[in-house]
């Protein structure tokens, strides 16, 4: 098995596949969609980051990949669909930094209640304002958490941890974490936070969902945070409000339009705002959270070339498999159309192969089954693969 590691992936995913008797190449920078396809040649796996493009012309002419690494949250660079098609699984690292995010909102509700950027650029200007006025601590303070995900529910225990008593709401029903309390809705929750932070996804119904009417309907004088998407708030109206003093301060990390690179220029409404603390999308970017995406996705191509293991793809079924401590692994993906199973069963009979184990899971139009076998003769893996169902079979041995 080869990899193509590209983008300065952190060496802990080259060493985790290198353990695991992977060949890998490794590259700083993204290739464009010519220089791909040449690298790909004879390459099993592909990590990636945000800046290489798997497209469909990449993937129709990659016929030895297997498996795609996104070492990052996002997929969009990815055509997830053709990838499937081809049976090609492709992972990402959700999670990895969940506690980064948390850490940075819980630093910057601190930050608004001390009023600390003001103070910092005071002293920088060499102006002493030794002066306790409209600074707090966040013990007791009333916190009010939209979204109650993965960064949502985190940050519920930490801020609990720090004094916060934490309100939540959640469209979905979720389980409240310590002393939460969950609210109806989210004009509930806007009735008694003082500090609102924003945790939800990227669903196109969330476009605007926090505006105007939202921000009248926060308590006077609350603070305001944004580290989940940029076009779920109207920052025109978080302006006004801060300007007329209605929110005491705001944190935001995303924009609805963010530059793509260093150096390109940014414009907000926000800006030049005093206690408004702008960062450039770094909400989970930290060493600790790259090294986690390292070992994450690393982790996941590992043991879907070792076991057939899907668990977590964005793109094929899921299946958790055990290590296989002998015998043959049949991995199957095909088209998800009725009587597949029978038929793979009905060829293995035919061969006199006896079944150990078997597991079954479709997404979409993608099925993957996976059975474990004592002997499996040469002629039963040229009928399996020669069924029009087949999208790819491969032998885990
Ligand atoms: N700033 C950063 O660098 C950074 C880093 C990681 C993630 N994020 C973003 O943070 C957000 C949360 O990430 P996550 O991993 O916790 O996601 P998640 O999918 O685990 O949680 C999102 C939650 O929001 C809820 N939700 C969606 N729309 C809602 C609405 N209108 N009202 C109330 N609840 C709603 C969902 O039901 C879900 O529970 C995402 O938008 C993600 O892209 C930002």
């Amino acid at each position: 098995m080869k990899a193509l590691l590209l983008e300065s992936i952190h060496p802990l995913a080259e060493s985790i596949l290198r353990d695991a008797g992977i060949e890998v190449d490794v590259r700083t920078g993204a290739l464009d969609e010519s220089e791909l396809i040449d690298a790909l040649r004879g390459v099993d796996l592909v990590g990636i980051r945000s800046k290489t493009e798997i497209t469909p012309a990449v993937l129709d002419k990659a016929a030895d990949l297997k498996a795609i690494g996104a070492f990052c949250i996002g997929t969009n660079q990815i055509s997830l669909d053709d990838a499937a098609g081809k049976g090609v699984v492709a992972f990402n690292a959700p999670f990895s930094n969940t506690r980064s995010v948390v850490e940075l909102a819980i630093a910057e509700i601190i930050m608004m209640a001390r009023r600390l950027t003001e103070k910092d650029s005071s002293l920088h200007d060499g102006v002493w304002d030794k002066n306790a006025k409209g600074s707090h601590e966040i013990r007791g303070r009333r916190l009010g958490i939209v979204g109650y995900g993965n960064i949502g529910s985190q940050l519920s225990v930490v801020a609990e941890m720090l004094g916060l008593q934490v309100y939540f709401y959640d469209t979905d029903d979720k389980l409240a974490m310590g002393n939460a309390h969950r609210c109806d809705s989210l004009d509930e929750l806007l009735e008694v936070a003082e500090v609102v932070t924003l945790h939800v996804d990227g669903r196109s119904g969330n476009a605007g969902f926090f505006g105007a009417e939202q921000f009248a309907k926060m308590r006077p004088r609350s603070l305001f945070l944004n580290l989940s998407r940029g076009f779920v708030v109207d920052y025109e109206a978080l302006r006004d409000n801060l300007q007329s003093g209605h929110i005491a301060g705001a944190a935001v990390d995303v924009f609805p339009s963010e530059p793509k690179k260093r150096g390109d220029a940014f414009t907000s409404p926000l800006q030049g705002i005093p206690n408004v603390i702008l960062t450039p999308h770094i909400g989970g970017s930290t060493e600790e959270a790259q090294e986690d995406i390292g070992r994450f996705v690393a982790t996941k191509l590992r043991d879907y070339v070792d076991r057939g293991t899907t668990t977590l793809s964005v793109n094929l079924p899921s299946l958790t498999l055990e290590a296989r401590p002998g015998g043959r692994r049949i991995s199957h993906l095909h088209l998800n159309t009725p009587g597949v199973l029978a038929k793979v069963n009905s060829i293995l009979a035919a061969h006199g192969v006896n079944i150990e184990g078997q597991l079954l899971n479709t997404r979409g139009e993608n099925g993957y089954v996976v059975t474990d076998v004592a002997e499996l003769p040469d002629a039963a893996v040229e009928e399996l693969r020669a069924m029009p169902e087949t999208i790819r079979l491969r032998l885990i041995d």
